[in-house]
């Protein structure tokens, strides 16, 4: 199949420009003015902009979490991220106690199957480190993935010790494998809730109150030591506050392989959101902080002290009592409300995927915070180099992935959770208004949305095998 793209302003982390871009099989041909090719499909993109495909390396499709599981499976999720321009994703096999990295790899797979839409990729996450399963890592690199995720909170759940993640860090370092951490410190975490609980304290701000940033901060100090000793680079999750982005600030200062990543929640949200009467929506960790810390996010995306933007995709139901028609098709599962009126019980997560693009160029792009193309850099071509995946994903250039989207910078929409694709009740930025959308999405050459319509196929989204020593950006 051969596509000509004409008329569109390209936009790469590197440059701006007018270009045609010829396409053949699911690949970037040629890229030039004035383009011709006979038989090509031709889709015109004059006054709109051409950009990669969004990137996102954070997420948890159908994921487990106390009595209840995520509410976007592999294909509810990508059809959602599609309509919000991202066409590949990286989501998270989570080892559970007792079991193999292959075990929990392959309980992955069978999640996805023949659900997807998009093209995407594992990090591992390893919660148990037995001899065999230390043993096991070296296995992930044939599997294609190049990323250990950690967790320094959770106790009980997922967190591990010191010990063990300096032990996984000495051989992720010899193996070019990217450490990630989920960075809060566990047991400050944990006396903090079990103390809130038992004062009768289950309000959703609790939640907060319970994950203080300078708990956050101290763990992320923790893990850039750790990774320093070993040897390991190291990539953060999820940051949310000025104390923990002045530390990896810190290690980048002594030159250290550290990189950070926020979510758009943190940089919209704040405990004010925890103490609405529907607070619950706002329960993810690390949680909301304070409006002084989603500007001091908003800074370090632009300066570079942060390098991406992901989501941790992992929406509930809010109220998991009233079944939503999705796609046609009936949807229930126990929500927010099953943790009852008491915020250690509440899952935590939230949405992200459709709204990380849009929310990100008129919040960022749209309000003078940084140019098209650091927007492209924090939204795709970072998380492309990080994650071992550049030059194929992540750019607009020969021999790339014809991963693209065609960006209308005038187009204009109103957040409201029942015209969105995410799977469940409620939008945490319903009501506000977007000005830059995309208008169409291609994976591999092949369109899958254009305006509101789908024309995504199940089946049809790659698993891609990721290259270790990766880049440091
Ligand atoms: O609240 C969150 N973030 N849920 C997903 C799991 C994690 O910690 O990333
Ligand atoms: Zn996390
Ligand atoms: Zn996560």
């Amino acid at each position: 199949m051969t596509l000509l793209i004409k008329g569109g302003t390209i936009v790469t982390a590197a440059d701006t420009y007018q270009a045609d871009i010829l396409i053949k099989d699911g690949k970037i041909a040629l890229i030039g003015a004035d383009l011709e090719a006979d038989g090509a499909e031709i889709v015109d993109a004059t006054g709109k902009l051409v950009m990669p495909g969004g990137i996102d390396v954070h997420t948890h499709m159908e994921l487990p979490f106390f009595t209840t599981v995520s509410s976007d499976d592999f294909y509810t999720g990508q059809r959602a991220a599609a309509f919000g321009g991202t066409t590949c994703h990286i989501d998270f096999a989570n080892q559970q106690k007792g079991e193999t990295l292959h075990e929990a790899l392959a309980g992955w797979r069978a999640k996805a199957a023949d659900k997807t839409v998009i093209d995407y990729g594992a990090h591992i996450s390893i919660t148990d480190l037995r001899d065999d399963v230390y043993d096991e890592i070296d296995s992930m690199l044939d599997e294609g993935i190049t990323t250990l995720k950690l967790f320094l909170s959770y106790k009980d759940m997922y967190m591990l010790d010191d010990g063990s993640i300096f032990k996984i860090m000495l051989k992720a370092a010899k193996l070019g494998m990217l450490v990630m951490v989920h960075a809060e410190n566990g047991d400050v975490v944990d006396t903090l809730i079990k103390q809130n609980v038992a004062n009768g304290n289950l309000a959703p701000i609790y939640h907060a109150l319970s994950h203080p940033a300078w708990s956050e901060a101290e763990a992320t100090l923790r893990a850039v030591s750790l990774a320093q000793v070993a040897g390991a680079s190291l990539y953060v999750v999820h940051m949310t506050c000025e104390e923990s982005v002045d530390q990896m600030t810190y290690g980048r200062k002594h030159g250290l392989p550290v990189m950070g990543e926020t979510c758009p929640q943190y940089l919209f949200a704040t405990t004010d959101n925890l103490r609405q009467p529907d607070g619950a929506k706002w329960i993810f960790s690390p949680p909301v902080r304070e409006k002084k810390d989603n500007a001091y996010l908003w800074k370090a995306l632009a300066d570079g002290r942060l390098q991406t933007v992901a989501t941790d995709h992992c929406p509930f139901l809010f109220d998991g009592t009233t079944p939503i028609t999705y796609d046609g098709e009936v949807y229930e599962s126990p929500g927010k409300d099953s943790g009852g009126d008491d915020f250690s019980k509440v899952p935590n997560g939230t949405h992200g995927i459709e709204d990380r693009l849009p929310m990100l160029w008129t919040y960022g792009v749209g309000a003078g915070h940084f140019s098209p193309n650091r927007f492209v850099e924090l939204m795709a071509t970072n998380p492309a180099k990080i994650f071992g995946l550049y030059p194929q994903k992540g750019t607009i250039a020969p021999d790339s992935d014809a991963d693209i989207v065609i960006w209308d910078p005038e187009a204009t929409k109103t957040i409201h959770w029942q015209t969105q694709h995410t799977r469940t009740d409620h939008n945490i930025y319903e009501g506000m208004d977007l000005r830059g959308l995309p208008e169409k999405v291609f994976l591999r050459g092949k369109l899958l949305v254009d305006g509101d319509e789908w024309f995504g196929v199940k089946g049809e989204g790659k698993f891609v095998k990721r290259r270790p020593f990766a880049e440091i950006v």
